[in-house]
């Protein structure tokens, strides 16, 4: 087998294993612990001014080089802040009214992704397979082919895809369609997204489904379930667990994204106060939901409405010995993360959309297998076709999500083993591994074809 090539728009820091970087680089680095030599190509995280295509730093751990490249201000803000998450995380997420189009931002992103395309070509090699990540890089196979490569080249799409009815108010939705058509194979994470993007590439003139595949990602549930293991002895979690005086725990871990429905959530959980008042001064909810994104308006304007939403709830039902809602923004260890989730009883995930949801399966895995928690989860997350054992709500409706918490915090140990088993079986059988596994071996059947 030829050399692997992966290239996404966030590359994990691989001297910072501990710090979130979201689903797309923690599920790919877990998938990458095999032994098969890999390039990831991608951004640097950082932004210098420039006026020449920049040259890539080289970085090798183990089989993996990392090789990485900064954006200028300009290229971040239209490609970036703009094109990528103020147009297309919106338009994805089912969220049209707040897709702020402008066509400058558009070119912007087509020239970063011919620019991706000048800087990694002369890195390839002859027997290269290429996997792209992502909505910041859906023409970057156009671009490389322009460049007179031939390598098979994949895509896998970590966000959920609406129908053509939504995805062509997009102006330029037919180009960037088109544009799609240069790779060989195309993965997204459920059958609906199949579907959906299937439609929208037979409009453009693709003829051939098994081009479109639904291959959902998942997490390293072994290692994940041992890290759980070892940090709940550790100081931190023995330090949440004395703060809770034996009394229940409810865990969220979010991106602060709009996509994730904190603010539904919050509501949620509010009539959860209203209408069980017998969790009051008893149960605990803890949300960690650490900055993302920070220069997008959209997102600015969602914190500010979480800090006052939590603080209304928590002045009006806080007791002087007790705040149901504890907030927190930063990001923390994803050991100290693991060990978390396995103390809490329940794990609330609530997406209005959301691709996969990895914090889903790493609640899962995170589980004492003797006294496991119970999961809440959003019918509307790309987890909930497999997981769904779990919970499943409307994250729309805040009595729907009152009532499922009431029924986790009140539920016997016999009914929440017997759900776990079972959502623990699913997370076991598709895993990081497995998926890219299953994904690259699709890929590599295309090549036999065009050349046999
Ligand atoms: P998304 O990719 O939209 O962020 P996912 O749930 O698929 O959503 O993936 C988020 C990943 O980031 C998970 O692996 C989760 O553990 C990690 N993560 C999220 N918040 C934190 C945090 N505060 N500290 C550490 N890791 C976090
Ligand atoms: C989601 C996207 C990823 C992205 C991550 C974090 O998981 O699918 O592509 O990397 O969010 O967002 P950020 O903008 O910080 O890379």
């Amino acid at each position: 087998m030829g050399r692997l090539v992966i290239v996404s728009n966030r590359v994990p820091d691989p001297r910072e294993r501990n710090k979130p970087a979201g689903g797309l680089a923690v599920g790919l680095a877990d998938a990458l612990r095999g032994d098969q030599s890999t390039l990831w190509f991608g951004w640097s995280g950082r932004q210098v001014e420039a006026d020449a295509d920049p040259v890539p730093s080289l970085d090798t751990h183990g089989t993996v080089t990392y090789a990485t490249i900064p954006l200028t201000p300009t290229q971040h803000r239209g490609y970036y802040q703009r094109f990528s998450n103020a147009i297309l995380w919106p338009l994805c997420h089912y969220r049209l009214g707040l897709m702020d189009y402008a066509r400058a931002d558009w070119q912007q992103y087509l020239e970063v992704n011919r620019m991706f395309a000048r800087v990694l070509a002369p890195l390839l090699k002859p027997d290269d397979i290429i996997w792209v990540h992502d909505y910041h890089l859906f023409p970057l196979a156009q671009a490389l082919r322009e460049l007179g490569v031939t390598a098979p080249i994949g895509f896998f799409l970590h966000i959920p895809f609406p129908p053509w009815s939504l995805f062509r108010a997009l102006p330029p939705a037919t180009a960037l369609l088109d544009d799609m058509k240069a790779y060989d194979l195309i993965g997204v994470q459920t059958e609906e997204d199949a579907q959906n993007l299937w439609e929208c590439l037979r409009v453009e003139g693709m003829t051939d489904p098994s081009r479109v595949v639904a291959c959902p990602i998942g997490i390293d549930p072994v290692s994940f379930s041992e890290e759980a293991r070892d940090a709940f002895e550790g100081p931190e979690v023995r330090r949440l667990r004395e703060s809770l005086h034996d009394e229940p725990l409810i865990i969220g871990v979010d991106r602060l994204d709009y996509s994730k429905g904190l603010e539904e959530r919050f509501h949620g959980y509010e009539k959860l106060l209203i209408r069980y008042p017998e969790h009051h001064r008893h149960v605990t909810y803890l949300q960690v939901a650490p900055v993302s994104r920070g220069e997008v308006e959209e997102y600015r304007l969602l914190r500010r409405q979480l800090d006052e939403t939590i603080g209304r709830i928590n002045g009006a039902f806080a007791a002087y010995d007790w705040t149901p809602i504890r907030y927190l923004t930063r990001p923390i260890a994803r050991q100290t993360l693991a060990g978390f989730y396995r103390l809490a009883d329940v794990a609330l995930v609530t997406p209005l959309r959301d691709g996969m949801n990895l914090v889903a399966k790493e609640y899962v895995a995170a589980q004492n297998p003797d006294n496991p928690g119970a999961l809440v989860l959003s019918h509307l997350a790309g987890a909930a076709p497999e997981l769904d054992e779990a919970l499943l709500v409307n994250p729309h409706d805040s009595d729907a999500i009152a009532d499922a918490l009431h029924l986790a915090l009140t539920m016997k140990k016999e009914e929440r083993k017997r759900r776990w088993n079972i959502l623990n079986n699913e997370i076991r059988n598709t895993t990081a591994g497995s998926w890219a596994r299953d994904f690259l071996k699709a890929l590599n059947r295309t090549r036999k074809t065009s050349v046999g």
